[in-house]
């Protein structure tokens, strides 16, 4: 058995990464994550030929990352929040599935599991995740939505911006390290990520 982690962060490391890898683990099976980030995916640029042939006119990285899909037994798919949706990395990699789509729905059934993060509106993210899997009939078994972080944490301008994220959210406090949220001390989290791996694992 193995078990397909899609990562849609440019956060190497960061919260949905954590919080993915724990799912992950928690299958007991082999696991690979992959990083849309720094792969070569173009955009999708709807010329359809994908609906006869069931593939992409396109040559790049989707088709090592479709060919490692459509062999796992099961799949993560996590998506970060961004301007009140999944961020765009994720969404270009959802648009550049279609091939698998038209005419054989060909990841019908497959198990799936969502993680997603959010600072302020976090369910977004999860949203447009789970319309896609349900879109392309996969089986959804469950999903996690852990926390995030502002980028005004970092910017350098978060204590004093008028339009600081933080300020609207924590008010004038300072930031230091306990303001970021951390999913391995969120100890609720890791073990609803715990559950989501066993629960995909028994789906297979
Ligand atoms: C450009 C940008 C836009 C963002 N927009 C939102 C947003 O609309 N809502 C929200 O809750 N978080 C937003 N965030 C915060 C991210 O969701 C947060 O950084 C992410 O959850 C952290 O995951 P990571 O550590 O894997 O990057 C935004 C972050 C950036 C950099």
């Amino acid at each position: 058995m193995k078990i397909i982690g899609i990562s849609g962060s440019p956060t190497k490391g960061g919260v949905l990464e954590s919080a993915m890898t724990k799912v992950l683990e928690s299958t007991g099976h082999e696991w690979e994550l992959i990083r849309l980030s720094g792969k070569n995916i173009k955009f999708c640029r709807g010329c359809i030929a994908c609906a006869a042939t069931n593939r992409c006119v396109f040559r790049d990285d989707m088709d090592e990352i479709i060919e490692k899909i459509m062999e796992a037994d099961a799949v993560v798919l996590g998506g970060i929040t961004r301007n009140n949706g999944v961020n765009a990395l994720m969404k270009n990699f959802m648009e550049r599935l279609s091939p698998l789509f038209h005419r054989k729905m060909l990841l019908k059934d497959k198990p799936v599991a969502l993680v997603s993060t959010g600072f302020v509106t976090t369910q977004e993210a999860y949203k447009d995740l789970s319309e896609f899997v349900n879109g392309f009939r996969m089986n959804e078994v469950g999903n996690i939505v852990t926390g995030g972080n502002a980028s005004c944490y970092v910017c350098g301008f978060g204590e004093t911006c008028p339009y600081s994220a933080h300020r609207a959210v924590n008010g004038d406090v300072k930031i230091t390290n306990d303001t970021f949220y951390r999913f391995e001390k969120d100890s609720n989290c890791e073990e609803e990520a715990t559950q989501l791996g066993q629960t995909l694992a028994q789906a297979i």
